[in-house]
């Protein structure tokens, strides 16, 4: 296999997709798509399951979780595709009405944040520390707006289905039927079956 230099980016590196809730001020959900979502550790030995949380430009899902110092993360599975990629492409600050569109939401077991039926796995979390990565801060130019959050996961509902061990693991992830998004603007199953192009499934 020879290799070649390539162009700066994570194409071929799966990620999955996740619909960030949180609730306005009126009670109303709102719902946004994200993919810079990576997993951590927090503390030592008995510490608890951590979420970093890259957020881009200022934007609602930003200004909420900024508010309400929490939000839920829903896996987007493909039955929850359009809807997600509708919230993925419409931003909150433009389009007051963006949630005219709602799947099936809960309120959260343990946090004041909204979950979503749909979605095989929803955990809620409570931010433990924000950080800037303006690129100012990195050593170029000035105006980034990318924001890390720091979050630790404090519950997590899960369809009961994919509770059941006497089930082998990979028949109850095809069952959760996660979508990912593994470069060039894709949407696929983990097995490899394209869903279409980010901002095309919305309906
Ligand atoms: C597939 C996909 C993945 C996305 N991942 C991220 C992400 O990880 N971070 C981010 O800041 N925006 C991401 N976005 C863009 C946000 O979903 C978009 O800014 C949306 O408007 C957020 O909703 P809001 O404006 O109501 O907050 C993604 C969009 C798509 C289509």
């Amino acid at each position: 296999m020879a290799k070649v230099k390539g162009e700066i980016s994570n194409n071929f590196c799966p990620q999955a997709l996740y619909l960030y809730g949180n609730y306005e001020a009126d009670g109303t959900p709102h719902f946004g798509l994200f993919s810079w979502l990576g997993w951590c550790w927090l503390g030592e030995g008995d510490g608890a399951l951590g979420v970093m949380a890259c957020i881009g430009e200022e934007k609602t899902t930003k200004d909420l979780i900024r508010k309400t110092g929490v939000l839920s993360v829903n896996l987007v599975s493909e039955a929850l595709l359009p809807l997600a990629d509708y919230y993925g492409t419409t931003p909150g600050r433009e389009n007051p009405d963006k949630m005219k569109r709602l799947p099936t939401v809960e309120k959260g077991q343990v946090l004041p944040v909204p979950t979503i039926a749909e979605s095989p796995v929803s955990l809620e979390m409570k931010v433990v520390e924000e950080r800037p990565l303006s690129k100012a801060r990195l050593g170029g130019e000035p105006g980034g707006a990318s924001t890390l959050f720091l979050c630790e996961v404090v519950n997590v509902t899960i369809d009961q289905r994919l509770t059941d061990k006497t089930i082998p693991f990979m028949d109850r992830l095809r069952l959760a039927a996660p979508v990912i998004s593994a470069g060039e603007e894709t949407y696929m199953t983990p097995a490899g079956k394209f869903l279409g192009q980010w901002g095309h499934v919305a309906n």
